[in-house]
């Protein structure tokens, strides 16, 4: 469900001619609905009412303060995992109470900046980290909340192995048997106050089951912990909440949270508090990348689209082998696509959609039908509001993409396009810096 549409054969984002806006703005550029965005994070939280979650976006999925600040505006608390991100929830005016902090490697000056900004909780993820953080705490005399990090060992059936998390043998978190002597051991400390259990079971989950069972697991585990003498005030459920690569691949937000809400509700009307970390289902959809056709090259019995972006700018395809769909944003109006998938219809040509970057990996689709292309053609490429921008890289010495977010009939650029001056900016020549001894 997005507000991108074809109307006459041309791509509209909300009431905004696509193919238009790039001649103003240019290639590749990122293009996000505000209506979307909005419309996904108040879908999800009507669907999880009951419960009353604070719902912390993951900043990590699509990190523009303009983005933070419309979800923050919403009643959104933010899931960070770094310092930059604890400032782009800072700038974006976000509640800091409702900013939880997960990540196996926070430094100490990332540390110390939470403690500063009093995030409402540290997402721990091992023992040693507990300790630095509590001993940091404890020398500035200050205090913070904790929430442990629980493996509830459940497959999540992610679409790649590498976004599987909630294993045990796993980097992230620790297993349920060890919580129990975790919280026994680190429990009573003053200063970092471990009183919540959090888990993330990985992303995307296209089903509903490996939540449920992760959460019962999660549940029998803080009964234990209460029976044990603890103080559970907070459970989180973490993200991975599916998006729609293709047309309703994920369950709607109703399935999830008719099996997910009974299950909290007696913990969420005993006092305690539910949190989620959504990141891509309200953000993938939301966005697309804009991008030109630079050439059409034969090669063998392949057709190439090269295109003026690539890996650079949407790493997914060639790290996840994900599914991006790519159409151009003006068809013949019988050609307009009536859903997203790999589709089928008369005069479409297979080609391989790749990017100008120097590695055979570089593509965005491989063997896809689409109508035929010639230079110049713009194209969109679905799906991109997560895990687009935040993932783009200066390989190649590329400038990073434009990114625009539209409102009705306005565009506004929120993120103005890297100059090619900025790639070399911070590099000291001719003026190396001596390091001394
Ligand atoms: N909470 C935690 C602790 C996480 O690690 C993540 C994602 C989320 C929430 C949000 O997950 P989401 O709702 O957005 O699925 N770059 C990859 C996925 C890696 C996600 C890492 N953690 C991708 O492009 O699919």
């Amino acid at each position: 469900m997005d507000h991108f549409h074809y109307d006459d054969g041309r791509l509209l984002c909300e009431q905004v001619d696509l193919e238009k806006l790039a001649d103003r703005v240019g290639t590749p550029t990122y293009i996000y609905s505000r209506a979307t965005l909005e419309d996904h994070y108040d879908r999800l939280a009507e669907a999880f009412a009951p419960l009353e979650p604070v719902i912390c976006y993951a900043v990590k999925s699509c990190d523009n303060l303009s983005i933070l600040a419309l979800l923050t505006h919403r009643g959104a608390g933010m899931d960070v995992v770094s310092g930059g991100e604890i400032l782009r929830a800072r700038a974006a005016g976000a509640d800091m109470s409702k900013v939880v902090y997960a990540g196996v490697g926070k430094t100490d000056d990332e540390i110390d900046l939470a403690l500063d900004e009093k995030i409402g909780y540290f997402n721990i993820e091992s023992e040693a980290e507990f300790d630095n953080i509590a001993d940091i705490a404890r020398r500035k005399g200050a205090t913070a909340r904790a929430a442990l990090r629980i493996n509830p060992d459940v497959d999540p059936r992610t679409a790649h192995v590498k976004t599987t998390t909630g294993r045990k043998e796993s980097k992230f978190g620790v297993d349920i048997e060890r919580a129990r002597r975790f919280f026994a051991a680190r429990g009573g400390d003053e200063h970092l106050r471990l009183c919540a259990v959090h888990m993330h079971i990985g992303s995307p989950v296209y089903q509903v089951e490996p939540y449920v069972h992760a959460t019962k697991r999660m549940l029998t585990l803080v009964e234990q912990l209460q029976g044990e003498g603890h103080h559970i005030e907070a459970i989180d459920i973490g993200g991975g909440f599916g998006a729609d690569y293709q047309t309703d691949q994920t369950p709607a937000y109703a399935d999830y949270a008719r099996q997910i809400v009974p299950l909290l509700k007696p913990f969420k009307d005993g006092g305690g508090q539910v949190f989620i970390e959504p990141g891509r289902t309200i953000s993938a959809n939301a966005g697309i990348l804009l991008t030109r056709v630079l050439y059409i090259k034969e090669g063998g019995s392949k057709t190439f689209a090269i295109v003026d972006t690539g890996m650079h700018h949407l790493l997914r395809p060639t790290l996840y082998e994900a599914f991006h769909f790519i159409w151009p944003a003006k068809v013949e109006p019988a050609m307009a696509p009536s859903s997203r998938g790999e589709l089928d219809m008369p005069g479409l040509t297979k080609v391989d959609v790749v990017g100008p970057i120097c590695e055979t990996g570089d593509y965005l689709a491989l063997g896809r039908k689409l109508p035929p292309l010639k230079r110049g053609d713009l194209l969109a490429v679905f799906a991109a509001g997560a895990y687009g921008r935040v993932m783009a890289s200066n390989y190649n010495s590329m400038p990073r993409p434009a990114e625009v977010l539209i409102h009705g009939d306005e565009a506004n650029l929120v993120r103005r396009r890297e100059t090619w001056d900025e790639l070399l900016a911070p590099e000291t020549n001719p003026h190396p810096v001596p390091l001394g001894s």
